[in-house]
């Protein structure tokens, strides 16, 4: 597992950017797991930033996380209502580069069938020849898409319900500013499951912040624990490439070993 410190939130990004786009360019078809939150916003910033100086997404093929349920685009309602991660997905990032809209994959909000849903969205996955390199952030109970504290590690994409920190945390991030009720906000999302999750190849973890500092602690150097989903980390059998900014990694006990490692690997080349 690399563990990447960098001085704030910009270097952070520029780093995670960089990461995405040798991707991109080692492999132009690469299937890519995306995240929302307020973490990956100058991640995206970045990426869009690259593709204007060239970098072609026209193969590149993404599955998101999660979405909510019951939210989504949906004919005469105001555009301003959709608080959907779809909506998220498409201002951050998606309208902004030449992916084509086929190779888009975002959990389907108004699914008539979640159930079923869940299954295809695997199936799609795994046809896609399965995630090369899934980007996450980190959510303040430790949670990977919102597999809450009690998921299995081993659990598929499915329909789960919200825990009450990650619904204040959400509503604080996204719903408050757009005037929409705390009782309004979706109780159920779609998600990936962490097995889902630790089938990628690789996986690029983000976070920044001292709000995030006791939670990366606990999830890269704490033990496993299904009570914190984001440990399963440590089990990933792939490329875990972890940046962090400098509040995000205060509460590390190895800080300095992740920062030692980093130096040599640079000095030699690794
Ligand atoms: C989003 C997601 C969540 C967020 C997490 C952190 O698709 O899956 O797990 O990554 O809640 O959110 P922010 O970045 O807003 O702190």
């Amino acid at each position: 597992m690399d563990i990447i410190i960098r001085d704030d939130y910009e270097q952070m990004s520029k780093y995670a950017a960089e990461i995405i786009a040798g991707h991109i360019k080692a492999k132009p078809d690469c299937v890519l797991g995306l995240a929302t939150g307020s973490t990956p916003i100058n991640t995206y910033k970045e990426l869009i930033k690259i593709h204007k100086q060239g970098l072609d997404f026209s193969r590149v093929r993404t599955f998101n996380l999660d979405e909510y349920l019951g939210v989504g685009p949906e004919p005469g309602k105001p555009y301003d209502l959709d608080q959907s991660y779809s909506r998220f997905m498409h201002e951050e990032l998606l309208n902004h580069i030449n992916i084509k809209k086929e190779n888009i994959h975002i959990p389907d909000g108004r699914t008539k069938d979640p159930k079923k849903f869940c299954m295809w969205y695997e199936e799609e996955i795994k046809k896609s020849g399965g995630i090369d390199l899934q980007l996450l952030g980190i959510g303040g109970d430790g949670h990977w898409g919102f597999n809450e504290p009690g998921s299995s590690l081993g659990s598929r994409t499915a329909v789960v319900a919200l825990t009450q920190q990650t619904l204040d945390d959400n509503y604080n991030a996204f719903y408050k500013n757009a005037n929409i009720e705390r009782s309004d906000m979706p109780h159920f999302a779609i998600t990936m499951g962490i097995g889902t999750i630790l089938d990628a190849k690789n996986i690029l973890m983000i976070a920044n912040g001292k709000k995030k500092a006791d939670i990366i602690a606990k999830c890269l150097e704490g033990p496993i624990t299904s009570q914190i989903t984001s440990s399963a980390i440590q089990l990933h059998s792939g490329g875990i490439t972890v940046v962090l900014d400098e509040d995000a990694a205060s509460k590390l006990t190895n800080a300095n070993r992740y920062r030692h490692i980093e130096k040599t690997k640079l000095q030699y080349g690794l």
